[in-house]
Order: structure tokens, then C-alpha cells, then sequence
């Protein structure tokens, strides 16, 4: 389908040779151009090598990965596939490639032969959706963690992809570079990009529209961060931890508030607390 503006997984099964179990067993879904998905699930449950997989980096055992139409295990599709599929690691010291921020940038689009006019422009405007414009002479191993996950993404954006993949990029930064990094991907989500957010932290996964989590090789639960965190069954079955903001609307409920369920962030604990108080929040 040339049309299809997803990423589909058909019956996706994942088995890293030499080992027993497949990583991914059977996983049916889509990920919709356009939306913020969050991917949570225990250390092992394959989240990575989902990420791998989306990319083309992996090829399915069994199943298929379909980007835009396109399936991953097709040899000519791979450019096409990475052109429309960006991936950002954990480690922010290793994608860097170049010894000024611009030109760090620029490499992705270099590679594909744009005119000079046209790097220059797309490189510009990706700085300045990450907020490194003022930074772009500046040697990139002088950046902070959190600055060069922003560079990195920015030289995805460079490339125009319609789906940014990130996993676990905050993993290694301090608070305030994680912040960063996800106030980010929330502008970049509501600009349009589809972003899908590979995350061990439940309060980073509420700033999704979606949250997969996966568990045993399967998609455990798929559904709003709303939905998943004010699900006790849910939460019991699949050992969730729950975003601080649940956990404090569980205490107050617990002191007898009539807490409404699915507060998973600030905006709908702030919402919440000004009904309370009867004040326009
Ligand atoms: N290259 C590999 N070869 C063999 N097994 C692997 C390889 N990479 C990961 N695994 C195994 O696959 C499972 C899922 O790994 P991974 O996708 O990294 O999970 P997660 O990112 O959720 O922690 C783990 O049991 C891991 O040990
Ligand atoms: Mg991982």
C-alpha cells in the first residue's frame, strides 16, 4: 500500500539466533503517523530490539515490519527505510560524527546529496526546533548529555523522517538534560512528528498519546497513559510502576478527595487541585 503512513507489525516474532525463546512473539499493532507513542515493558522485554526491528536494523524471524508500505526485509527498501525512520540511542557520546555542532548536523542530509542551499536551510531550521541554533559552532563534545541527544535528533530532522524512534535517550542525562530532551519531543509531537519513545520512566511515558508496554514477547497493554495507570488490575498483573503525579492522586484519594481516575501528569493534577479550590486553573 503506497499510501499506508504507518508502521505496521504483522505477526511479529523475534529470535536472536542460539537463543530459546523468541524476544518478540507475535506482535500485531500500528504505530499512526502523527501520534507519540511510548513503548514501556521490564529490562529484556525487547523493547531495543523493537526499535532495531522498526528501523530495519533487524530482520523479523517471522511476520513482517511494513514503514509506509514498505517491508523491512525487502534489500531495496532499506534506504527508503531509513530516510523515513530516525534512531536515536541511549548514549549520547556516541553519534557524534563531527567536530562543530553545524556540521554534526549536517552529515545525514551531506550523505544524500542535497544541494549546499538546502543542507544549509534544513540544518538551521533542525537546530532551531531543538533549540541548539545558538550552539552551532560550538565543538559538539562540549555540549552537555542532554544537548547532544538534542543534536542527534536534530540531525534526524535534518533528514526529514516521518518517524523519530528514541531509545531510552534519557536514560544517561541529568534532570535537567532529560527535561530537555522531552519538552523536545513534546514540541516535536505537537508540530506533527511521530515520535515513538522507548522509556524505563513511567513520568516520561505519560507525556505520550499511547503507551505500549510489552512483557513476555507480547503487547501487554496498549492505551492511553490515562487508561494504563488507573488500571489496578492492569498495574498489579504487569508490575507497572506509576508516574509520581498517580502516585500523589492515589495518597489524596487516600485521604478521602474524590480523586477523578486517570491523573497521570501535571496539567491533569493541576486541572484537578483548581476544580478543588473552584479556581480557573
Ligand atoms: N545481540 C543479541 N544476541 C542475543 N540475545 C540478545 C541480543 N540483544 C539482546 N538480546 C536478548 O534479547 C532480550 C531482549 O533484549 P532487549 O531488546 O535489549 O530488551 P530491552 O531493551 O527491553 O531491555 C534480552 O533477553 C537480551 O538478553
Ligand atoms: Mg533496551
Amino acid at each position: 500500500m503506497v499510501n499506508d503512513s504507518t508502521i505496521a507489525l504483522r505477526n511479529l516474532v523475534f529470535n536472536y539466533p542460539g537463543s530459546e525463546r523468541p524476544v518478540l512473539d507475535g506482535i500485531n499493532a500500528v504505530i499512526k503517523n502523527g501520534e507519540f507513542l511510548a513503548v514501556v515493558g521490564p529490562n529484556g522485554s525487547g523493547k531495543s530490539t523493537l526499535a532495531r526491528l522498526i528501523c530495519g536494523l533487524l530482520r523479523p524471524s517471522q511476520g513482517q515490519v511494513l514503514v509506509e508500505g514498505l517491508c523491512t526485509v525487502d534489500p531495496r527498501n532499506r534506504i527508503e527505510i531509513r530516510k523515513r525512520v530516525g534512531l536515536v540511542l541511549q548514549n549520547p557520546d556516541n553519534q557524534i560524527v563531527a567536530v562543530r555542532v553545524e556540521e554534526d548536523a549536517a552529515f545525514g542530509p551531506e550523505n544524500l546529496n542535497l544541494p549546499s542551499k538546502e543542507i544549509h536551510y534544513r540544518v538551521n531550521h533542525a537546530l532551531e526546533q531543538v533549540g541548539l541554533i545558538h550552539l552551532k559552532d560550538r565543538p559538539p563534545q562540549l555540549l552537555s548529555g542532554g544537548e547532544k541527544q538534542r543534536l542527534a535528533i536534530a540531525g534526524l530532522l535534518a533528514l526529514r523522517p516521518s518517524f523519530l524512534v528514541l531509545d531510552e535517550p534519557t536514560s544517561m542525562l541529568d534532570p535537567l538534560g532529560r527535561r530537555g530532551v522531552l519538552d523536545v519531543l513534546r514540541g516535536l509531537s505537537g508540530e506533527g512528528m511521530s515520535v515513538v519513545l522507548i522509556t524505563h520512566n513511567m513520568d516520561e511515558a505519560t507525556a505520550a498519546d499511547r503507551v505500549w508496554v510489552l512483557r513476555d514477547g507480547k503487547l501487554a497493554a496498549d492505551g492511553t497513559p490515562g487508561s494504563i495507570f488507573s488500571d489496578p488490575v492492569m498495574i498489579r498483573n504487569l508490575e507497572l510502576d506509576l508516574p509520581w503525579v498517580t502516585r500523589l492522586a492515589n495518597a489524596l484519594a487516600g485521604y478521602g478527595l474524590n480523586v477523578p481516575a486517570g491523573i497521570v501528569n501535571t496539567d491533569d493534577m493541576v486541572c484537578f487541585v483548581c476544580r478543588l479550590f473552584k479556581q480557573p486553573s
